[in-house]
């Protein structure tokens, strides 16, 4: 990873004058975002082109990024033009693959405003667009130059986003026996700011560091994707956001790694008991767990696996560590059916 993250409520005054003199900017943006915040555009970009997107996971695709290139093009950027992309993780991974397109790559500074960009998203260079309704199946790995974070962008953030980032941020407890501990002995208080945004540091130094260590998800990068099998199928089939089909999918695969004797059964509870406190948080999305095997479905599609007859999974097996489970197919959907009869 070669970028550098800055993060606190000053990171804004004390780089964007550097990074935005001298040169033509671009800025990506979604509708929400640039309504809440004029004052922000005005004070940092008000030279630059600034491109206001549709807002949700729906833009995401061929058509966005067909219109932003071309945008680019109009603008008549250079190889020393910078991207700015302002927004969650749609704009972030709009903006990253934008960025590394445009002439073959220009720089690009994320500066993301949920929490999920914040504690995920826009650190690590995975950028990608959704295709024929397969969620990021076309990208590329392209670093930021710099990551951007003020924390004062989640003061607007709606009630949906805020657990939509706990999602990712209780997976970093699965990762790391210190993260873990903070998080059991906080778990009555995950709707608490204050707690999230001292998680937002530790969990982008956590990022940061798998990531330097295995930018290509060859090895170590692979334990991001804990509880991320089963969340995506469950994304998929019941619609329920990112974040919260996350914790369903650490829910059930726990319950999967303890009965198959994989993660440690005391420590397996533990953290079981984190991942039910941020799912209660509202607002409560429903799934019909009597049709989870419907969801099992989708795992077979999932980018992790590697032939059509094994699904893949990186689970919690005790503090700080984890594995990969692979289970045939049949096997994973009958597991499956069995954790989510336990509830
Ligand atoms: N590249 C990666 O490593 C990586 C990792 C995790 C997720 N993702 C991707 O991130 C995306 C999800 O990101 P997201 O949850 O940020 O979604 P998002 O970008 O759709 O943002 C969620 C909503 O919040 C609004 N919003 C943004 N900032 C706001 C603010 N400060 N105040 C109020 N509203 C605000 C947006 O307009 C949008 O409606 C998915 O596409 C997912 O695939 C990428």
């Amino acid at each position: 990873m070669k970028g550098t993250v800055y993060l606190g409520e000053d990171c804004l005054d004390a780089r964007l004058p550097a990074l935005t003199k001298g040169q033509a900017n671009f800025v990506l943006t979604d509708e929400n975002v640039f309504a809440l915040y004029p004052d922000f555009f005005k004070k940092y970009f008000s030279g630059a082109e600034i491109f206001v997107m549709n807002a949700g996971e729906e833009y995401k695709n061929f058509t966005s990024l067909q219109a932003i290139l071309e945008k680019m093009v109009g603008a008549g950027l250079k190889r020393t033009s910078r991207l700015f992309a302002v927004g969650g993780g749609v704009v972030g991974d709009m903006g990253g693959l934008c960025a590394s397109l445009y002439m073959r790559g220009i720089s690009c500074v994320q500066i993301p405003t949920t929490l999920l960009s914040q504690v995920d998203s826009s650190v690590g260079g995975k950028t990608a667009i959704d295709v024929c309704g397969v969620k990021n199946v076309v990208g590329a790995f392209y670093q930021p130059q710099e990551v951007l974070i003020d924390p004062n962008f989640l003061k607007t953030l709606p009630p949906r986003e805020w657990k939509c980032g706990l999602g990712e941020i209780v997976k970093y407890a699965a990762l790391d026996g210190d993260f873990f501990e903070t998080m059991y002995q906080n778990k009555e208080n995950l709707s608490s700011p204050q707690l999230a945004l001292s998680l937002v540091y530790d969990s982008v130094a956590l990022k940061a560091g798998v990531v330097m260590r295995d930018e290509k998800e060859t090895g170590e990068r692979k334990c991001l994707n804990v509880g991320h099998t089963t969340g995506h199928a469950i994304e998929l089939a019941f619609g329920l956001s990112h974040g919260e089909s996350v914790l369903w999918g650490m829910k059930l695969e726990t319950k999967i790694a303890m009965a198959t004797g994989v993660c440690e059964k005391e420590y397996g509870q533990k953290l079981l008991a984190i991942v039910e406190a941020a799912l209660a948080l509202p607002p409560v999305g429903k799934i019909d767990l009597v049709k989870i095997g419907e969801a099992a479905q989708n795992a077979s599609a999932d980018k992790k696996n590697v032939d059509s007859k094994n699904i893949v999974m990186a689970v919690a097996k005790a503090k700080g560590e984890w594995t990969i489970l692979s289970l045939v197919a049949d096997d994973y959907k009958t597991a499956l059916e069995r954790a989510a009869r336990k509830e």
